[in-house]
């Protein structure tokens, strides 16, 4: 065959799969969405793993670890300030907007993501389950005070509590730390009602979150992996497809509204 036939039929495949995964959706009665950093991407966040990760460049345990806010509170708060301010910068790219109208049309029911910025919801999402916290959210690291990312991002860092003098915190789930036992299990819940769910932009290497498919897939549903990488979930996954979170779901959002 020659390569110019490879790449014809390379097309077709990928034109096919978009088609079933529009029938997917269609299809389905009770579709839930799991998120990663890959969905952030082309708003212009950087992801965790790969070449250009976050994970290349930082080391977690320096960074990511309450050992480490312990050690030094002062270099952990300049690394979430950084990223704070870079986040809220961005905006929600097509994937998240085009998740944001298959909620409104009923097509999808939530969203589970482990992303720690708020694109879903600035994209008009409303059911959005946020498993490793969220970078707005800043809070004591010894009593219930919180408030907001933009209350303290213009004060001296480490900024203390105004109730109990302790170190604030970013509200995000650090290495070694429990998942908010609320958001996950509404997660589990969601996952288990589905007979969908389509796994976007994440490297499904991080557990629980990684796992969640799996309840979907032992109750009977389906997984439609979008990524343009393989990933430990995609000899698993219904149906998987290797492209943008952008280009892969506006493709299939025009396929739904033929
Ligand atoms: P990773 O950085 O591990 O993986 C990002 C995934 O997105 C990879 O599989 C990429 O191939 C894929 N990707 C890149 N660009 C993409 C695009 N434009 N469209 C779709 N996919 C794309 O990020 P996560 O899986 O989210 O945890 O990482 C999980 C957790 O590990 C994070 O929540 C974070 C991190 O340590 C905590 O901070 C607790």
């Amino acid at each position: 065959m020659s390569e110019g036939k490879g790449i014809e039929r390379g097309k077709i495949e990928k034109i096919d799969k978009i088609r079933e995964i529009a029938s997917e959706i269609k299809k389905s009665s009770y579709t839930t969405v799991l998120t990663g950093a890959g969905i952030s991407a082309e708003s212009g966040i950087p992801t965790f793993r790969g070449k250009d990760g976050l994970w290349n460049k930082y080391r977690p345990e320096e960074l990511a670890t309450p050992q480490a806010f312990a050690r030094d509170p002062k270099l952990v708060w300049e690394w979430y300030a950084w990223r704070m301010k870079l986040v809220f910068s961005k905006k929600p790219n097509p994937a998240h907007e085009i998740l944001a109208k298959l909620e409104e049309m009923g097509l999808i029911k939530s969203i589970i993501t482990q992303n720690v910025d708020d694109l879903h919801e600035r994209a008009g999402s409303r059911n959005v389950i946020h498993l490793h916290g969220k970078l707005r959210d800043v809070i004591c690291s010894s009593c219930s005070y919180k408030t907001e990312a933009e209350e303290i991002l213009d004060k001296t860092i480490p900024p203390r509590c105004p109730e109990c003098d302790s170190f604030l915190r970013p509200g995000v789930v650090w290495f070694g730390e429990s998942l908010p036992p609320d958001e996950l299990n509404k997660a589990f819940s969601e996952a288990e009602r589905s007979d969908l769910i389509l796994v976007i932009g994440t490297s499904a290497v991080v557990q629980p979150a990684a796992s969640i498919p799996l309840i979907t897939k032992r109750k009977g549903g389906k997984i439609v992996e979008i990524n343009p990488d393989s990933t430990p979930l995609t000899s698993i996954a219904d149906i998987s497809i290797r492209g943008k979170a952008g280009e892969v779901l506006t493709a299939v959002f025009d396929e739904i509204k033929l």
